[in-house]
């Protein structure tokens, strides 16, 4: 899919940033509203989905599965449901995109099926570790075949599936999501405990969707054999799209942004708690809730930074957002320390070997280690960076080239429509300079 395509972009030096800028739908929520309308009964109503290209993916996996999708408008889309059992066979491959959520998300989701489904991805996602759901979904009686623990996941239906107790080894709201859909479909309690707590969409909208659910921060239990009833959905302003913009207003001296409404769910907004530890001057204006989930307007002015040691209690609440914290901390004064962020190795790209390839080619000290990395900040220098086809490390290498002290090219930006479709423009009116 995109990441067949490579697109190279040039982020110069700007003077600062102003205005308001409203950013794309939330990429976990969309995902979930998708996929939670389809096997619903009714006709679900969403608003505020996200254009990108992962999202659309998941919605086109379910319109080969015989859900009927309207899309009356941009950010729109009239779900049909087909219930707990109606789904049906593909007899071609599911193309997930680049979407590890996806993926992850709907082998649960269809472990528990009929018929049999096999799961595809473009190259990044062919590389992503799989053992982490399908080994948890075998227990539960699930089986899928993976190529040595990576995609394409065959997944056979017609299997009965038994709800488990699963203790997470790694804190993953993916893993976590997957055991709670097949959980569905399964005899008996399906219960899951992580390590940290992890963001908690799939038990508030099973919820919403009137699935009974307990849930707490860490924990999380439902039965199946109940039903889900058509809801309407707004998804709320993506906190991860927010992050480049907190990041690039709070390093340009001079700047002031506006971003309304962004969805704050706390298991979101670690970047906000480690910014503000590094002296950022970041407001919540206008609290409120939209569609069960807590938003606010986030005004951002520029700040002098500090580096810090980062609390890895932060880490499972921010884990999107590493790329743009690496390059506040290369602007920052002082050094910078992460630890326990070993799960940046398995993104879209391996983020920490990839922001310290690419800030080191801008001239930054930065030492990698095993889960994390030591920054030391004073300044960004022009060069030549590689994306590696994630979409969150080309957004992030922009916003280093705002500080630069010469133009950065960033390599193989393509993928930045998966998450963030308009970024370029939405970046260039605020006051970036790129192209
Ligand atoms: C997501 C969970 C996180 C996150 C990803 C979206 C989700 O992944 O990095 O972008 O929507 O559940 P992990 O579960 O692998 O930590």
């Amino acid at each position: 899919m995109s990441g067949a395509q490579c697109l190279d972009w040039v982020s110069r030096p700007a003077t600062a940033l102003h205005g308001d800028v409203v950013v794309p739908g939330d990429k976990s929520v969309s995902h979930r509203s998708m996929m939670l309308s389809a096997i619903a009964e009714g006709t679900s109503h969403i608003r505020g989905f996200l254009e990108g290209e992962d999202t659309r993916a998941t919605a086109a996996v379910l319109a080969q599965l015989g859900v009927r999708i309207e899309a009356p408008s941009s950010g729109e889309r009239i779900v049909h449901g087909v219930g707990l059992h109606g789904l049906r066979a593909s007899n071609k491959p599911l193309d997930c995109g680049n979407a590890g959520t996806g993926m992850r998300l709907l082998a649960g989701l269809l472990a528990g099926q009929a018929f049999d489904s096999t799961l595809i991805g473009d190259e990044s996602l062919s590389k992503r570790p799989m053992r982490r759901v399908t080994d948890p979904l075998a227990k539960m009686g699930a089986q899928i075949d993976t190529q040595d623990g990576l995609p394409p996941l065959l997944v056979r239906g017609g299997r009965t599936l038994h709800g488990i107790r699963y203790e997470l080894p790694v804190a993953s709201a993916q893993v976590k999501s997957a055991l709670l859909l097949a959980g569905l479909y399964a005899e008996g309690s399906t219960e899951v405990i992580e390590p940290h707590p992890t963001r908690d969409y799939t038990e508030r909208m099973l919820q919403a969707f009137g699935w009974p659910i307990e849930f707490s921060p860490g924990h999380a239990k439902l039965e199946g054999g109940h039903r889900l009833r058509a809801t309407d959905v707004v998804v709320p302003a993506d906190f991860s799209s927010a992050a480049f913009f907190l990041v690039a207003a709070s390093i340009l001296p001079g700047s002031v942004l506006r971003l309304p409404a962004v969805g704050l769910n706390p298991r979101r907004t670690g970047l906000l708690e480690a910014l503000r530890l590094m002296g950022a001057d970041i407001r919540i204006e206008n609290q409120g809730e939209s569609g069960g989930e807590a938003v606010g307007d986030l005004v951002v002015r520029h700040a002098p930074l500090h580096g810090i040691e980062l609390p890895e209690a932060l880490v499972p609440d921010m884990i999107d957002e590493f790329p743009s914290l690496f390059v506040a901390a290369a602007v920052a004064k002082g050094r910078t320390v992460v630890r326990g962020a070993a799960e940046l190795r398995v993104k879209e790209s391996d983020r920490i070997a990839t922001m310290a390839a690419g800030l080191r080619a801008l001239g930054v000290r930065i030492e990698e280690t095993p889960d994390g990395a030591i920054i030391d900040g004073g300044g960004i220098g022009g060069g030549t960076v590689d994306s590696h086809g994630d979409h969150r490390i080309a957004m992030s290498f922009t916003v280093a080239g705002l500080v630069a002290q010469g133009a950065v090219t960033i390599r193989d930006c393509a993928n930045v429509a998966t998450s963030f479709p308009g970024f370029m423009e939405l970046a260039n009116n605020c006051g970036f300079a790129l192209s």
